[in-house]
């Protein structure tokens, strides 16, 4: 029987989204238990990686799973030329699930279409990222109380930034407004204002980070520029420096306003940042930890 992959967030409904969030709550109380004892985890990384990578296989781990995989598609038989669906159909012999990131976008789909072993995206190119929507999810709902009738400004690479066009398309459920913050170069894309006006979700297109701004704003989700997705680096050294997150600017901001970021950053947050009430992107980061617990479990069946 075909598993439960999940390769875009739109594979989840609103309930498989409140049902596997309610399933990482369970494991932020209790981490480690035996649900996956016996089971393999492949991590398949043809891109670099630190948070995604080491927080699935922590989740397994602290979950009595097994993990094989590389972290360097050039120690695998990739750089003999091995297609990716051979690849795929070979580690499917091994695992019970696959979590794969690749910088081809729709790789994951396609890996997906080639085994019966459950999919999970890890990011593909500048398409999706959907386990980082779910600890972004988690994290809203951990610092708001909810997830219904939230202001996110989303700031930087809204071109390249595969987190924010899941975490668009993931909220859409929950009637949030946004405001999207970025230099021409870097503008969301087309298709994702779309979205957002088929599905009657308010947004502004804003050039600034102003105080006005981040003064009416819930999550203020910060981005880096994807310096690996410019085909000209020229433009990327344009571009890099755009935004600049400083203390400073965060003296007259609502009470419940956190400052999230997928990370890692770059120089879009300032170190002095971090010592504010309002950082969280690195509980955020350990998030990661118990929504993929979830995310794993759910691919299997277990949940
Ligand atoms: N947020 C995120 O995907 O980080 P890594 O690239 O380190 O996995």
């Amino acid at each position: 029987m075909k598993g439960k992959s999940l390769v875009s967030i739109t594979d989840y409904s609103k309930d498989d989204i409140l049902r596997v969030l309610s399933a990482a709550k369970e494991f932020e109380k209790n981490p480690n238990q035996q649900i996956l004892q016996g089971k393999v985890v492949a991590t398949l990384f043809f891109e670099p990686s630190t948070r995604t990578r080491l927080s699935f296989e922590t989740a397994a781990n602290r979950l009595g799973a097994r993990v094989i995989g590389f972290s360097d598609a050039a120690t695998s038989s990739t750089s003999k030329g091995e297609t990716l669906k051979d690849t795929i159909k070979m580690v499917s012999n091994y695992a019970d699930v696959i979590v794969m990131r690749h910088h081809i976008e729709g790789a994951a789909r396609y890996a997906s279409e080639v085994t019966d072993v459950p999919v999970i995206n890890a990011g593909d190119g500048a398409n999706q990222h959907p386990t980082q929507t779910m600890l972004d999810l988690f994290t809203i709902q951990q610092t708001q109380g909810r997830l219904n009738d939230i202001n996110i400004t989303m700031v930087g690479d809204l071109k390249y930034g595969r987190t924010v066009h899941s975490l668009i398309m993931a909220m859409s459920h929950f009637s949030p407004t946004f405001n999207f913050v970025a230099p021409n170069e870097l503008a969301m894309p087309e298709k994702y204002k779309l979205f957002c006006k088929e599905n009657n979700i308010p947004f502004l297109d804003l050039k600034e980070l102003s105080q006005d701004v981040i003064g009416n704003t819930d999550i203020l989700y910060m981005t880096r520029v994807q310096k690996e997705r410019f085909s000209d680096l020229m433009e990327y050294e344009r571009v890099k420096n755009v935004y600049t997150l400083c203390a400073s600017m965060l003296g007259n901001t609502r009470p419940n306003m956190k400052v999230l970021h997928p990370l890692p950053r770059v120089g879009e947050i300032a170190n002095d940042v971090d010592d504010t009430p309002q950082a969280y992107y690195f509980q955020q980061a350990k998030n990661g930890m118990y929504a993929r617990q979830a995310v794993i479990c759910d691919a299997l069946g277990l949940i």
